[in-house]
């Protein structure tokens, strides 16, 4: 396995949005390599475009994301990849003409091969399915594919947006143990977005609830689990997942 690269990645006071509209109020929080951030929230308030403002992919309004003190602000997506940021977007990051292998050679950039083999010990469902075609995979066989793209780059925090989405009870259960332990033996950073509150408190360090754009909560599990009325006001009452 190849040596983990440390890195703190930091979000201040974060304005964003789409073609003049904002989004993002002032979204504040950090993240070193070895820490687990949760992000909660409901539909609509903002996850998927702090994630992806994370990654370039939205317009930037103001504020400052940086790397160990650097900006990467004005960066291009494929520059912060670069850097050490995986991204696993919300819609799943499968070629469907490709076959498993093919997407993971074709994310591998100048990364050695044996990353493939490393994730094949990872998910051995996506060996057992190499020669299969993207589309011709189970949901639960996309996500693992969608997340094995993103080990390719031997990045030092993984961003996963909803990865257990769509999927049963089970398959989402096996998939988030098997993150967590790809997270906790690699020392990779994290973060996640998760609609299952208790999920988030099983696995994250810290966690962020936002709300129409902006930080409603930011603290660790503990400190939120004595706060049942904010859950319940920003989340409302969640199905406990199996
Ligand atoms: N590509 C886009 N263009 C314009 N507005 C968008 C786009 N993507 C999301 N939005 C809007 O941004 C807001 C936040 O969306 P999103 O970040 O996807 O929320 P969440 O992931 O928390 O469900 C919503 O009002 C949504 O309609
Ligand atoms: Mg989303």
């Amino acid at each position: 396995m190849t040596e983990l690269k440390q890195m703190t990645l930091t979000v201040d006071d974060l304005l964003a949005g789409y073609d003049g509209t904002r989004i993002l109020e002032g979204v504040s929080f950090s993240l070193k390599t070895g820490e687990r951030l949760g992000v909660l929230g409901r539909n609509g308030m903002g996850k998927t475009t702090t994630l992806a403002s994370i990654m370039g992919l939205t317009e930037f309004q103001g504020g400052n994301i940086a790397v160990d003190g650097q900006s990467i602000s004005a960066m291009s997506t494929f520059q912060r990849a670069r850097l050490g940021l995986g991204y696993v977007p919300q819609t799943r990051d499968v070629f469907p003409s490709l076959t498993v292998e093919e997407n993971l050679l074709s994310a591998l950039g100048k990364q050695p091969e044996s990353r493939i083999e490393h994730a094949y010990q990872l998910f051995p469902r996506l060996k057992e399915r190499k020669q299969n075609y993207g589309n011709q995979l189970s949901g639960g066989e996309q996500q693992m594919l969608s997340v094995a793209r993103a080990l390719m780059g031997n990045p030092s925090i993984l961003i996963l947006d909803e990865p257990l989405e769509g999927l049963s009870p089970l398959l989402a259960e096996q998939l988030m143990t098997d993150i967590e332990h790809l997270v906790e033996t690699s020392g990779m950073g994290c973060i996640l977005v998760e609609q299952h509150v208790d999920v988030v408190l099983r696995f994250a360090t810290r966690v962020i609830i936002l709300e129409r754009g902006k930080v409603a909560f930011y603290g660790t599990p503990a400190e939120l689990e004595q706060q049942p009325k904010l859950l319940e006001e920003t989340i409302g009452l969640q199905k406990i997942s199996a």
